[in-house]
């Protein structure tokens, strides 16, 4: 399931930003002025445990209305299972979307594989962005297909 992030979520999101992110997490106070400023775009994945019937956040994504994705991130236990795919896909949805685009770090091989499988392309690289580390900039539009 996918829904707009609550406050109760944070600390889950803390612990998946800290593992996913090591080398500059977000803080809360980061999420919640996300929180704030994009309320219908700031979305968490529930996956529920039906032997335990219990709850718990798998992933979350942070996109703004014109398209940039500000973040998303899996639960380490939990990637490799289609929650990245489902929460990129359900950006791809947004109504009136001409684009989609993200920075990634030069050395983050796996989120490049992974973009580039749901169908995003480099388009360009911003030298230093991450102090001393480059972003790839990379972009979805709807006329893409994925591969
Ligand atoms: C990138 C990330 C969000 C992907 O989430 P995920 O739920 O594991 O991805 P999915 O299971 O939906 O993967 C879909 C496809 O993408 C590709 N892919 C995903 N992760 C990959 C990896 N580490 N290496 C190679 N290909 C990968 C695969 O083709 C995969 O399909 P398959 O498993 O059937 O082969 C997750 O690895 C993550 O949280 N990474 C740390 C945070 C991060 O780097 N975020 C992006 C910052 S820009």
């Amino acid at each position: 399931m996918i829904r707009p992030f609550s406050f109760s979520d944070l600390d889950s999101i803390l612990q998946i930003e800290g593992q996913s992110f090591p080398k500059s997490p977000y803080d809360w106070t980061t999420f919640l002025n996300l929180h704030t400023l994009y309320p219908e775009t700031f979305l968490v994945y529930i996956n529920t445990n039906q032997s335990q019937k219990r709850e718990e956040l798998g992933g979350y994504i942070i996109f703004t209305q014109d398209g940039h994705i500000i973040s998303i991130a899996v639960h380490p236990h939990h990637r490799r299972k289609g929650i990245g795919r489902e929460l990129l896909q359900r950006a791809m949805k947004t109504p009136h979307l001409k684009k989609l685009w993200a920075e990634v770090r030069r050395s983050n091989q796996g989120a490049q594989a992974f973009y580039s499988k749901i169908g995003f392309q480099i388009t360009g690289m911003v030298p230093n962005y991450y102090g001393n580390e480059d972003a790839l900039i990379i972009q979805w539009t709807p006329a893409i297909r994925e591969s």
